[in-house]
Formats: C-alpha cells, structure tokens, sequence
C-alpha cells in the first residue's frame, strides 16, 4: 500500500504562526472554562480539526506532520480507512455491551492470540484507559500470590490513578498525593546513558539488575517479598530508553528466582511501535501478566486489556468489574487496526524506518553541543538534550524551546525523560520516509536554533 496517500499533501503547510486567531478563541475558551491540569495545549498551542495519516490539521488549516502520535496511540495513522470502515460498521449495530459477548468482542479476542505469545492463554478487558489495565494487573497479581509489596522502576510510567500512580516514578505526578499504595519499591532500570553505576554498556555487568537480585536476596533490604515486578521493555515516559539486551532476561530470570510474577507494560511499546508486536519480544522474555491499552482501541477508541497465563486465572465473577469493560467499537476497531498491522508488516516497516531515522539522528547528535544521546527502537525515538555533552546536565528548558520551534515550523513531538529533557517521537507507524526526514530536518534547525540562543 502506497502510505503517501494516508496523509495530507504538501505537509507541513504554515498558513498562520499557530496559535492562529480561531486556535486561540479555542484556547481561550479551554482555558476559561476547563480545569487548570490541561497540559498538551501549553506545549503545542492550537486547536485540532482533523487529522490524515502522519499529519493532522489545525482550525486555522495549519497542517503539522505528527512525530506526536497522540502519545503511542496512533499506529495505524490518523483516520485509516480500515478502521473507520470497522468502527462505523459497528457504531450502526451495538456500541456497549458491558462484558457481554458480541461479535466484535470475540473477533478482537481471537486476534490477540493470533499475536499474543502462546504461553498467555487469557485475556480481560477493564476500564477504557491503559492505566485500568495495569490497576487490574497488580490486583491480579496481588490476588494470586496474596503478598502486598510490589517492585517498578525509576523512570517508569504507569499511569495515574492511585495504584498505577504508585508504581509511576516520577515525583512531579505524585508527591502531591501522598499516601499512595504502601510497599512500593523503586530499583535503578538500565538507563545506560546515566547509568548510576557509573559503567558504560559495553563493559558492564548489568550491575542495576544484580541490585534488583541484592534486593531480593537480603533480608536486611528493607523490601517485603513482592507479589510481581512492573517494568516496561522499553521505557516511553522516562525518555525512550532501550536497556541492553539482557537486562529483560535477567529480570525475568530473578523473577522465577524468587517467585515473582512479572508484568509486562506493553500500553506504549506495543502493538508493532518498536518493530515487533510487543517490546519484549526483542528479548526473548514471556512476562506472566502483560498490559496493553493505547494502539489497542485502532484510532483512538478508548480500551484497555490485560493479558496473563493460564495459572492466574482465580478470579472468580465480579471480583474485578465496572461499566466499560471493554468498548464495542474499539473491538472492531482495534481488530481492522491489528488487520492492517499484520497485512502491511508495520512491525518491520517500524523497524526500517526507525533505523533509518535513528541513523539521521545520530547524525546530527554529532554535531551539536546539546544532544547527550540520540536512542529508541523502531517508532520510539527520544533525543535527550543536556546543557554542556561532558557534565550531561540535563536542559529541560531547551527540550521546551525545542518542542516549541518545531511547532511553530510544523512538527509535533512529545516531551519526556527523567528529567523532562528527553524530546521523544511516537510518529503513526505509517509515517513515510519523505515526512520523517523533513520532520527531522524540522527538528534539526529547531535544535540549531535553540543552541544559538541558548
Ligand atoms: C507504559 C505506560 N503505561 C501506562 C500508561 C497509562 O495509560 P493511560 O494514560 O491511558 O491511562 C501509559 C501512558 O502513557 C504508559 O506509557
């Protein structure tokens, strides 16, 4: 299939500075009768009227190519006929059911286990949003093995309720919600590019996942034997960070060491964004209970789904129940948009595209004073931007200017990382190499710009 036709021509196309006068009457009306958390209009200023492929189109008629991707939602692209063919099939027939089975529900299902590794034989559709997924998950978790104290990550990202927000590391969300889940612990994942072991990737000895064992193995940690460890293959929100190659391993290892379930955060990673279906797959590693959301629901339609072997499933009817469990046309959604992933090979398409980009990337990390590290696997880039490359000292106000310039210049990216200087790309897997190289053309004078007044 030829991609070009999914997007808008000719972008990106600046008619007006965004905001233009019909995006700020929309701002301003947000701003006037919305609550104060709205967050993505502050950094990309505009208001949205539609959206084709890799790029979407703003009120004033401004049209952005998307390196955004509505946050890893965006797969297939914006508007993918497919799936708008499914979903409108399916709007005309029945659009909530609860967990009441339908056609539709059960065709997404035999879907999943068409891609879902053999080992996981059941699946459960809670609440609409990635972060009721990975609540259901540690309420399995804690279900079947009866013990409390859980294990996340630094840098992790889990999601915003009170369980998920516990096992989400950023302080900025949570410190203002104290108390949280209790017995929540948080070890170092493998973020080589600050790696708090000081060593560097080639010559180490995964020392962050031999901690993890420390933790586990002395009973003068402090850390209560947990009933599962939350990790993400791939970390998104904490600034694309891609861990050696045995670091999964070694953490799935551990965790049949010490009788530990593992759950697999796939909301971000998954669904062909990193070039396989799911992230662990690049590892080798099978969790025990996995989390999927985002991609899942085709365009956006809101679903969430946890995925777990066979052992684990004890739930008895109604011990994990709510409205919308599930949403019909996101089933028929999410199954045209796992078609279309598996009929145009988006896993490795992702892949290719990916290396190439990341490759431009590396480029133009040589060159510039502020680029520490330019990283990620297939569709998930993050480019961590540093005030000064030796003392790596982070430089969030740059990855501001940064987003800020691209925008203005018609390129939408996220922000991310530890520190939030991480500029990140989650662009529609759909993205054509034309339009990624000049979104990255886009965002290399953004750059150069941002350095010179810097
Ligand atoms: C890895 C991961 N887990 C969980 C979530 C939470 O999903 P949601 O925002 O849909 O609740 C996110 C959101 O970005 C995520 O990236």
């Amino acid at each position: 299939m030829d991609f070009q036709s999914l997007s808008f021509p000719d972008a990106p196309m600046i008619k007006v500075s965004p905001p233009g006068p019909k995006s700020q009457e929309y701002l301003d009306f947000q701003s006037n009768t919305e609550g104060g958390a709205v967050s993505y209009p502050k950094g990309m200023p505009m208001a949205l009227h539609k959206a084709k492929g890799a790029t979407v189109m703003d009120v004033d008629g401004n049209v952005y190519i998307d390196f955004f991707g509505g946050a890893g939602v965006m797969n297939v692209g914006h508007s993918n006929p497919e799936v708008i063919k499914a979903a409108e099939y399916q709007l005309a027939r029945i659009t909530h059911a609860l967990d009441v089975p339908t056609p539709a529900r059960r065709t997404l299902v035999k879907m999943l286990f068409q891609v879902l590794p053999t080992e996981i034989e059941k699946v459960f559709f809670g609440g609409p949003t990635g972060t009721d997924a990975v609540e259901a998950a540690m309420k399995l978790a804690k279900y079947n093995t009866g013990r409390i104290p859980m294990i996340a990550f630094e840098g992790s990202y889990h999601g915003m309720a009170a369980g998920a927000l516990s096992l989400t590391s950023g302080l900025q969300f949570k410190e203002d919600f104290y108390p949280l889940l209790p017995e929540v612990h948080f070890v170092p994942y493998a973020y080589c590019y600050r790696c708090v072991y000081g060593k560097k990737p080639e010559s180490c000895d995964l020392e962050c996942a031999r901690y993890l064992e420390h933790v586990l193995e002395d009973p003068h940690s402090g850390v209560g034997k947990p009933a599962a460890l939350i990790i993400e293959a791939i970390q998104g929100e904490g600034g694309s960070i891609v861990p050696p190659g045995g670091f999964i391993p070694k953490v799935r290892q551990i965790c049949d060491t010490y009788d530990i379930l593992l759950i697999i955060d796939e909301i971000q990673a998954g669904f062909c964004r990193t070039g396989k279906m799911f992230a662990f797959e690049h590892t080798g590693t099978v969790p025990d209970i996995m989390t999927m959301s985002k991609a899942l629901g085709g365009l956006g339609f809101p679903i969430s789904c946890v995925a777990f072997k066979k052992n684990l499933d004890t739930w008895t009817p109604g011990k994990h129940i709510g409205t919308f469990r599930g949403n019909v046309i996101a089933y028929a959604a999410g199954s045209a948009g796992l078609k279309f992933m598996l009929d145009h090979n988006l896993a490795d398409y992702a892949a290719n595209l990916g290396q190439t980009m990341l490759s431009w990337l590396k480029e133009i990390e040589k060159d510039s004073k502020i680029i520490g590290e330019a990283r990620g696997k297939g569709l998930m880039l993050g480019v961590e931007l540093v005030k000064d490359k030796d003392s790596k000292e982070p430089a969030p106000d740059l990855a501001i200017k940064v987003r800020s310039i691209c925008h203005r210049h018609g390129l939408l990216i996220e922000i991310g990382g530890h520190y939030n200087n991480v500029a990140r790309f989650l662009p529609p897997l759909i993205l054509t190499e034309e339009l990624a190289l000049k979104g990255i053309e886009i965002f290399e004078d953004a750059v150069r710009n941002a350095q010179k007044t810097y």
